[in-house]
């Protein structure tokens, strides 16, 4: 396929193994950072959730893509470069790029580097005219994000799916930061915020009757395995997710069934009957909590879409030029 080309810049296999290290060698809350979910299995799953009955968010953005097109093609520039953080599925960029008038070039980024090549492949069947170029790399890499996006032409962030629910407020700033660096002045961000609403709807999203989300949760450890080197046995664990109010946040949670030692880097990590590992964090936003996190990250809101329920929110914004 000569439209195209696909990017590694993401191995830093030394570096994450002490990272992990930090978050289980901690006196109090033990955790692992939800990046590692993403192996190719762990992708697999998650696509398996967002299909699921008790799992809403995904289905209601797209209805919510969906339904403005027109709306969407109204507010965004045309001849754009269209840069998605995290490749999701390829069903929501398809609904955007429809809306969107005559993008010239679609640019996924992610550091699932098996899932993020394959949709690349997916969308290059899918746009046979468009340039695509997929970049494996991690938020963070902004210096070199900038040098391969280029700084000319316009620009257009997608980051769907509520993953910016995953960092807390203070880091979602920080990120958000780094899009408009990464996007550039008058750049657009379409972005999707899982809103806040009863918790039972919340919990059951995250405890589905199918058990997918468990198994989805315990998978992280076989991620850890591979980049780490550990043998973590996934079935010593339990699921456990619940929403924490004060926070306004799910959390998920392993919750190790026996009394156990792991080694990891030469180190003995010891659990509890009953100790968790804080694997998630997906926190819901009121329209205007989430409105004035987007102002205090260099963007101004232009509009806010959202299903009938007010279940879920697409923010249309732009970076504030400086
Ligand atoms: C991809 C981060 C948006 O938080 O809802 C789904 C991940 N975790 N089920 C979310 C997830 C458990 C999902 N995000």
């Amino acid at each position: 396929m000569n439209n195209l080309d696909l990017i590694n810049f993401f191995d830093s296999v030394e570096d994450d193994s002490l990272k992990v290290l930090k978050g289980l060698d901690s006196k109090t809350q033990k955790k692992i950072n939800s990046k590692y979910f993403y192996d190719e299995k762990g992708s697999i799953l998650f696509d398996k959730i967002t299909k699921l009955d008790d799992y809403y968010p995904t289905k209601i953005e797209c209805e919510i893509l969906e339904k403005n097109k027109d709306h969407l093609k109204k507010k965004l520039p045309s001849n754009s470069v269209v840069i998605e953080f995290g490749s999701g599925s390829n069903n929501k960029i398809k609904k955007l790029m429809e809306a969107i008038d005559k993008p010239i070039e679609y640019i996924p980024i992610d550091i699932s580097k098996e899932f993020l090549f394959k949709n690349a492949k997916d969308s290059a069947k899918d746009f046979p005219d468009l340039k695509i170029k997929a970049i494996c790399a991690d938020f963070n890499q902004i210096d070199m994000l900038q040098k391969i996006i280029g700084k000319k032409k316009s620009k257009i962030g997608f980051f769907p799916g509520s993953t910016v629910g995953n960092y807390s407020p203070e880091d979602a700033k920080k990120l958000l930061i780094n899009f408009s660096r990464i996007l550039g002045n008058e750049s657009f961000l379409v972005i999707g915020v899982d809103l806040k609403k009863d918790r039972e709807v919340l919990e059951k999203a995250y405890n589905d009757s199918e058990g997918l989300t468990a198994e989805f949760n315990k998978n992280i450890l076989n991620g850890v395995n591979k980049i780490c080197g550990t043998i973590f046995d996934s079935t010593l664990f339990s699921h456990k997710a619940f929403f924490n109010e004060k926070k306004s946040r799910i959390e998920m949670h392993l919750v190790s069934k026996k009394k156990q030692v792991v080694e990891i880097l030469n180190t003995k990590i010891y659990f509890r009957e009953g100790e968790t590992i804080h694997t998630e964090n997906s926190y819901k936003y009121s329209v205007s909590s989430f409105q004035n996190l987007a102002e205090l990250s260099n963007f101004e809101i232009i509009d806010v879409l959202k299903d009938k329920k007010s279940f879920f929110g697409v923010f249309i914004m732009k970076v504030k030029s400086i």
